[in-house]
């Protein structure tokens, strides 16, 4: 796992210190209901995934061997979680003790702005393995120069707008406090398309990976929900590649990729007890306690269309149209 350079860390308190002041000077949006975001360089940010980010920007040293997984908040983080974790480490267990059976893919591969800071409390034990596994929501411009200069690898999952802007929709307001009145979604929409949602201005998020993919495809993979759910074999295939770990032949020939496939699928994560009622147990109160069922949904695409309405869905459409002009970007 990567570790920090030899410059000694912030203390957390130190860090905090600095970053009230940081923060306290910032924009503020407190529409999304159970945590404000700040604006810090263009992008919004909640306060422990801002103080996270810097405090990884200037302390986080990768290794080549370290793979990152990137999306924007409800593109299919969890399930591309479950399908790294289960690719790098299919030969280190047998299924019947696969981790994925008996802990959320989150546990298993912590994200690196929040989990691991300032050390790493929640990771599990099962999670150890070779190369190392991470997540994280930061947007690429503002990943650790460590990251971007070292041979690590970078996957990054995007979604259809419409299903994203749904999905969080629909999380928000779970995730909202009982004293909290439900964010409408016309409130949402306005915020999503002004750029205000959890590491958004959720195009530039997607266009940053996007860029990075064409300048240097052997080092960031640009991968999409609905591609994933469409080719899910062939992909997984170029995945494995892409990480070093190319399937043998003899391996596509047992049914490994329908294994893992079998095995991360909504379905699956969804049924199992660990994913049914288990909780988050997390040193950070926002997440401490938070329900793993929350990351399942419904896991399909297009179940935005079941709740926008024309003028919303013409809205969408017309700002990925326009920001995504000029790159070869659909959805
Ligand atoms: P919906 O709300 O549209 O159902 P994230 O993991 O980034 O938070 O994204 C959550 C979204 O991914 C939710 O979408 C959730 O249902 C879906 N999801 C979770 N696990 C999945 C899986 N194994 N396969 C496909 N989609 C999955």
């Amino acid at each position: 796992m990567a570790t920090s350079q030899t410059s000694p860390p912030l203390t957390q308190e130190g860090l905090n210190h600095e970053c009230q002041e940081l923060v306290s000077s910032l924009p503020r949006e407190d529409g999304w209901r159970y945590s404000p975001l700040y604006q810090y360089q263009t992008v919004w940010y909640s306060q422990m995934a801002l103080l996270g980010m810097i405090e990884r920007q200037r302390h986080f040293k990768a290794h080549d061997t370290d793979i990152l997984l990137a999306t924007t908040p409800k593109s299919g983080t969890t399930w591309l979680k479950a399908l790294a974790f289960a690719i790098v480490n299919r030969t280190h267990y047998p299924y019947p003790q696969h981790p994925l059976l008996t802990s959320n893919p989150h546990k298993l591969v912590p994200f690196f702005e929040v989990d691991n800071y300032p050390n790493n409390q929640n990771s599990d034990p099962d999670s150890i393995c070779s190369p190392a596994l991470f997540c994280t929501h930061v947007p690429y411009i503002a990943l650790p120069q460590s990251i971007k200069d070292s041979d690590c690898k970078v996957v990054y999952l995007c979604r259809n707008p419409k299903d994203v802007f749904i999905s969080l929709w629909h999380f928000m307001n779970k995730r909202k406090t009982e004293t909290q009145s439900l964010i409408s979604l016309e409130k949402a929409l306005d915020l999503f398309c002004a750029g205000i949602s959890p590491f958004g201005p959720f195009w530039d998020h997607v266009l940053g990976y996007w860029k990075a993919s064409l300048e240097s495809p052997q080092k960031v993979m640009f991968l999409k929900y609905e591609d994933l759910k469409k080719e899910p074999i062939v992909l997984l295939k170029r995945l494995a590649e892409f990480l070093g770990c190319t399937f043998t032949l003899k391996e596509d020939k047992d049914g490994v990729i329908h294994d893992i496939l079998r095995l991360c699928s909504f379905e699956n994560l969804s049924n199992l007890e660990v994913n049914k009622v288990g909780k988050f147990q997390h040193r950070l109160q926002h997440l401490d306690g938070l329900e793993h069922r929350l990351f399942f949904r419904r896991g399909e695409v297009g179940d935005s269309s079941n709740y926008l309405t024309t003028r919303m869905i013409e809205r969408l459409d017309q700002i990925t149209e326009q920001k995504f002009q000029g790159y070869d970007l659909r959805f």
